[in-house]
């Protein structure tokens, strides 16, 4: 007789540990399945997210920050360094002890609150007696069956057609996270958010970095005036970044590569590096989940066909995070593991697309939640705009970190915020704010009328709000 469970996830990345943890509380059984392996081939619970994703690439730009700082930034501030020196091998090594830490906090919550860890590929067998039956191919074999099943299996890099990755010399995030050296050229394809991470990471510890974009536009869904102030920033500290590049053919030799393309202004041009990430976004995994076998459907990318509700075509499966449509983000897989379980309990779980905030954590750091400038123009909405910059900021200014702005858009009519964008300090932390506000449909009057404490950078908030009715009280 195999184990029956109420609610199987598979995978335990961030929609499926947080989606398992959240039904356990709601008084299921609850399994959770996941195939990670650490280098000692043991479980590593948290996916993509915790260990080659979020937090990984995180702990890397907080100590690539801090020795930029050190080396750049400490004069300014009357500190002297002497004899700074850089050991890659320890940093990479404390990303590894802050990747395990979570892998490990993860396994104490399935502790906690009883989520019964299987430790292998989980794959469809059949649908039998109003049950899913799961075969766990890990260590040893064995059948589980589930009455709901939430298929949380994540997303792989994209690879270039005819350039897969070997890790080592053309790297996908797995390989850029865990370089042992500071390459002396570095190349990445495609200026998106893990283009722009990673190439910020190396080009602080040196790394001369060149970065090949298709587009003609810096960050295309950024709204174009962040966009463009981020865009300076970067090229200021020394990124090279070429837009409306067309990428041909790529030679990987043994201890360098070759990228030839084509370049905006149509000329041939070869690019030399000693290392390639190719960072061109990311595509849905169902490998080894077997959905054939019970006839789950997935679109043409392969992701899985799901509704507003994360419900597949199959009763009682369910299917959230990067492995369906929507943005690839941790936060929105795990608002999503959350609505799926409340909604097998008979709750209204409820997902936000609207309120969604995105983060790119360069320096500065870019933030932004809601519809852009450009969205409101096509889309033919009268909007007002209202736009604080970090320069006019007390706090900013004694932090020493004054680039960028905080925009808001607010509906001409009605004064509800439409969206907030933000490029300078703290970015990833002062959008928390701006989502609470258009999550409890705020107006800009709103924000503006709010005391917020002095001095902060939250006030370039609440002045871009007072900047919407053009009455700034410090610009
Ligand atoms: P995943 O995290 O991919 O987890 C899926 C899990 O399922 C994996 O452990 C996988 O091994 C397992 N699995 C797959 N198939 C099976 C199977 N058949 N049986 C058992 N187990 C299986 N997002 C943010 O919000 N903020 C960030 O700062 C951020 N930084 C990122 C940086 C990088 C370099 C990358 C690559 C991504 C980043 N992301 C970030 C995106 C984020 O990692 C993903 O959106 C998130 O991990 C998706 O969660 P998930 O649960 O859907 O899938
Ligand atoms: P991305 O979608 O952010 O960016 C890919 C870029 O590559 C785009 O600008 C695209 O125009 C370009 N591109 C595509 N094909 C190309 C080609 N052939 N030649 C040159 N350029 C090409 O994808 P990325 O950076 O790989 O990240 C994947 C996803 O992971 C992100 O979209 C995001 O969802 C998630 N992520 C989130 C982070 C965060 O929240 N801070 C950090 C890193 C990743």
């Amino acid at each position: 007789m195999s184990k029956q469970f109420d609610v199987i996830a598979i995978g335990g990345g961030p929609g499926g540990y947080i989606g398992a943890i959240r039904a356990a509380q709601l008084g299921f059984n609850v399994a959770c399945i996941d195939e990670w392996k650490n280098s000692k081939g043991g479980p590593a619970l948290g996916g993509t997210c915790t260990n080659v994703g979020c937090i990984p690439s995180k702990a890397l730009l907080q100590s690539s920050e801090n020795y930029d700082q050190a080396g750049n930034h400490f004069a300014e501030h009357g500190i002297e360094v002497k004899g700074l020196s850089l050991d890659v091998a320890k940093m990479v090594g404390r990303k590894d002890t802050v990747v395990k830490q979570n892998n490990d906090g993860i396994a104490y919550l399935f502790k906690k609150n009883k989520v019964t860890f299987f430790h292998g590929r989980g794959s469809f067998v059949a649908a039998k007696d109003g049950s899913y039956q799961i075969k766990v191919a890990g260590a040893s074999e064995e059948i589980i069956s589930g009455k709901h099943i939430i298929v949380s299996t994540g997303s792989n890099a994209r690879a270039l057609p005819g350039t897969p990755f070997d890790e080592v010399n053309i790297l996908s995030n797995e390989g850029a996270l865990g370089l042992g050296a500071v390459p002396k050229k570095l190349g990445l394809i495609g200026s998106g958010v893990i283009g722009l991470e990673m190439g910020s990471v190396w080009r602080r510890l040196g790394a001369e970095v060149t970065v090949l974009e298709a587009l003609p536009v810096f960050l295309g869904a950024v709204d174009q005036q962040i966009a463009k102030e981020a865009h300076k920033a970067f090229l200021k500290q020394g990124l090279k970044i070429e837009l409306g590049v067309k990428v041909g053919e790529i030679k990987s030799g043994k201890k360098s590569v070759s990228v030839a393309y084509v370049d905006a202004r149509g000329e041939a041009q070869t690019l030399e590096v000693d290392k390639l990430i190719v960072s061109i976004g990311r595509v849905a995994n169902t490998i080894g989940l077997a959905p054939e076998t019970v006839g789950l459907k997935l679109d043409e990318r392969g992701a899985i066909v799901v509704d507003d509700e994360c419900k597949t075509n199959l009763p009682n499966v369910w299917a959230v995070g990067d492995v369906v449509r929507g943005p690839m983000l941790a936060h929105k897989a795990e608002e999503e593991g959350v609505a799926v379980a409340e909604r097998i309990a008979g709750q209204h779980g409820h997902v936000n697309f609207n309120t969604i905030p995105w983060v790119i954590y360069t320096n500065p750091e870019i933030a932004w939640v809601g519809q852009t400038e450009e969205q409101l123009k096509t889309a033919g909405r009268a909007y007002k705009a209202g736009v604080f910059p970090f320069m006019a900021n007390g706090r900013a200014r004694a932090m020493g970190d004054m680039t960028g702005m905080v925009k808001m858009l607010a509906d001409a009519a009605t004064d509800e915020i439409l969206g907030v964008h933000i490029v300078g300090p703290l970015a990833s932390e002062l959008i928390a704010e701006c989502v609470v506000a258009m999550a409890f449909h705020a107006s800009s009057e709103d924000i503006g009328r709010i005391c917020h404490a002095h001095p902060s950078l939250s006030e370039s908030t609440k002045e871009a709000a007072l900047a919407v009715e053009k009455r700034s009280l410090n610009f």
